[in-house]
């Protein structure tokens, strides 16, 4: 049978073909619908320039056997080891015998043959109120330094430190002890890497300084600890046994090498500190009393850290901020705000000398050396004031069930912005409580909100900043991540991390900082206290998790204005049986020549999308495209496999109108020109 239209005779065979033709061209139409317009015309709002941050604080091991250079634990051998008890939050376990045989993290080479004692009586210094009085019954025994889980032993490597030492004055019978060699061996005491004898000891406490170097041919191990062992029969008291590995930037009393270049990598625009928890502390004695950690290392008393375990704070105020200058930010600083773990707390006029430490720690960091705390910190080696904007006060206040919130939060921001008021104050309540706890809006600079999610969570909430009131206080997310996998996160966590930046960094108007927790964890046996974290390492070896990638590929490709994207038929999938979420995220920014997209993937499913740029004037044919991706979501990077997730870099041909393909469980940044 014929057809006749419009006067053109139509014929079966062409009838299949026009129909083919239709349906070719509803799928060119269907592929072209899922199409992300970039509005390059109309990107005007400023990407805030504090977006991408870091945040830490004293859990998993993250200072004490992580960042921190100082690799002796319990130095001053004020923890010891009680067999009987298991330790809680730091103290034995007061159910247990009291009796102890050797210090925490210490082991003799001879139980029977080495003794140990712990004095509590004329310690070196106030800081320093415990020693060991140790007595060898013959030469070659000693006590042996277990570190964090080894040393970092490399070629060609001067560890330097110091131990102070004394003959005993409470052991009569014994001889006192001439001389002690101090070595960093293999853990069976076979293979010596670097000794040096020490001797000249008095009734009186006394420094000796110590410098161990490996020689060139070294292989790198972490089998190693460090020996002091008595080179007669005889006693020594000793305190404060101390060995630095060098550090970033030859910073004394500085921070690790390896891990201070991940951070660099991240191009953080600041450094949260001191926490989290460790702020507040589980009791009023173990707050981050800012006071006690700056000055000499020598001369800080430490605390117990609210994650279970003591910290000696070296790494104190002063290194807080110059962590920040040396990776290339700011410091944002904490002030304990009268609140601690436990639920107590102090209100009225017992708050103000609080209130005073934070306006002194505040000139500490950035008042000039002719100002009381300025001149102190010149006095510790930085008399340049470090840039400050941002003060936070407390952590996490949303807490808080004693209803003095809001007087407490209007105390300090009044005392801070009547000395500061160029400083901005952020409140840790969160954007949902500070409304329910009637805190005006004005007193409010800027919010602290925390996000722990799963990933499904991260894709429901990837839009949640789109609908935030723009008359409001701005947004500080000061920890958030997606957990998923342990000890660091995998990529189904990368996943939902990246959505989650696509959504801060498209409303970086009103989310104007972010950083993510907790950044670090000791992976080895008993170093981590919370699951999910960002970077990796022992005491030798560090390794950035998918997560980590991806942190690094949104800072990195960043430009300075916003691009509005106009998203049509977006893919969906299915969280559950009554939830869906986007399959796919996206932001874009630019600057004077360049357009950053990020797009993410978040299924198992190749995507194509158009992408289209209105407003651009030329573009160029190729643009670099930067990928992370991984076969399975549940697929990682470890300790022994650092590098099996990470950036690859390719082009991608562009124009003004282009498809793209994006890979399944993949994260793609597009730098077109
Ligand atoms: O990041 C771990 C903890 O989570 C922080 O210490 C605290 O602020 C939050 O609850």
């Amino acid at each position: 049978m014929k057809l006749k239209k419009n006067n053109t005779v139509i014929t079966a065979a062409t009838k299949k073909l026009l129909v083919m033709a239709a349906m070719l061209s509803t799928n060119a139409l269907m592929l072209h619908a899922q199409q992300l317009t970039l509005r390059l015309d109309k990107a005007e709002t400023e990407v805030s320039p504090m977006l991408y941050g870091l945040m830490t604080e004293e859990i998993n091991y993250s200072y004490e056997g992580g960042l921190y250079t100082q690799l002796v634990p319990n130095p001053s051998f004020a923890d010891m080891f009680n067999p009987g008890g298991r330790r809680r939050g730091g103290r034995p376990n007061p159910n247990q015998p009291r009796y102890t045989v050797r210090p925490e993290r210490w082991q003799l080479t001879d139980t029977v043959k080495v003794k140990v004692r712990q004095n509590r009586q004329n310690g070196m210094n106030d800081a320093n109120p415990t020693s060991l009085v140790v007595n060898f019954e013959q030469a070659g025994l000693g006590i042996v330094s277990e570190g964090y889980w080894g040393f970092p032993i490399r070629k060609s490597t001067a560890f330097k430190g110091a131990i102070y030492a004394k003959q005993p004055t409470t052991d009569n019978n014994a001889a006192p002890l001439t001389s002690l060699t101090i070595a960093l061996k293999s853990a069976d005491g076979n293979t010596t890497y670097a000794e040096q004898r020490v001797s000249g000891f008095t009734n009186d406490w006394k420094k000796f300084d110590i410098e161990l170097t490996t020689q060139a041919t070294q292989a790198d191990t972490k089998d190693a600890r460090l020996f002091i062992t008595a080179d007669q029969a005889g006693s020594i008291e000793l305190t404060r046994v101390t060995l630095y590995a060098p550090s970033y930037k030859n910073r004394k009393n500085g921070l690790r090498v390896d891990l201070m270049e991940m951070m660099a990598e991240m191009r953080p625009k600041f450094v949260r500190f001191p926490g989290g928890n460790y702020l507040e502390g589980n009791n009023f004695a173990n707050r981050f009393d800012w006071k006690q950690t700056i000055g000499n290392p020598d001369e800080r008393p430490g605390h117990q850290s609210p994650w279970g375990y003591r910290s000696t704070d070296g790494l104190g105020l002063l290194e807080f901020c110059q962590w920040a200058e040396d990776t290339g930010g700011e410091p944002v600083v904490g002030v304990f705000a009268g609140y601690v773990l436990s639920g107590d707390h102090l209100d009225g006029d017992y708050i103000k000398p609080f209130i005073q430490d934070a306006l002194d720690e505040i000139e500490y960091i950035m008042g000039d050396v002719t100002t009381k705390w300025g001149a102190v910190r010149a006095r510790d080696g930085h008399p340049e004031p470090f840039p400050l904007h941002y003060v936070e006060i407390g952590n996490e206040d949303f807490f808080d069930r004693s209803g003095s919130y809001p007087n407490r939060f209007k105390m300090f921001y009044e005392a801070i912005k009547a000395r500061y008021p160029q400083l901005q104050i952020i409140s840790t309540v969160g954007y949902n409580a500070l409304k329910s706890k009637a805190i005006p809006n004005p007193v409010v600079d800027v919010i602290d909100e925390h996000y722990y999610r799963n990933a499904f969570d991260m894709y429901r909430n990837a839009f949640q900043y789109d609908s935030y009131d723009r008359k409001g206080p701005k947004i500080f997310c000061g920890e958030w991540a997606t957990r998923e996998g342990s000890p660091t996160t995998n990529m189904n966590a990368a996943l939902g991390d990246a959505a989650w930046m696509s959504c801060m960094e498209r409303n970086s108007d009103i989310c104007i900082m972010s950083c993510y927790a907790p950044l670090f964890v000791n992976v080895e046996p008993g170093g981590m206290q919370w699951a999910s974290d960002l970077i990796g390492y022992d005491v030798l070896n560090s390794y950035g998790s998918p997560s980590y990638w991806a942190q690094v590929m949104f800072s990195k490709y960043l430009g300075d204005r916003i691009v509005p994207v106009e998203a049509t038929d977006i893919p969906k999938q299915k969280l559950d049986r009554n939830d869906e979420a986007n399959a796919v995220f996206y932001t874009a920014t630019k600057d004077a020549n360049k357009t950053y997209l990020k797009l993410v993937n978040a299924v198992g499913d190749a995507q194509k999308l158009t992408i289209k740029l209105d407003g651009a004037k030329k573009v160029k044919s190729k643009a670099k495209k930067i990928e992370l991706k991984s076969a399975r979501p549940e697929d990682t990077n470890s300790i022994d496999n650092p590098r099996n997730i990470v950036p690859k870099e390719s082009t991608q041909k562009v124009g003004k109108q282009f498809p793209i393909t994006l890979a399944p469980y993949s994260i793609t940044v597009l730098v077109i020109e």
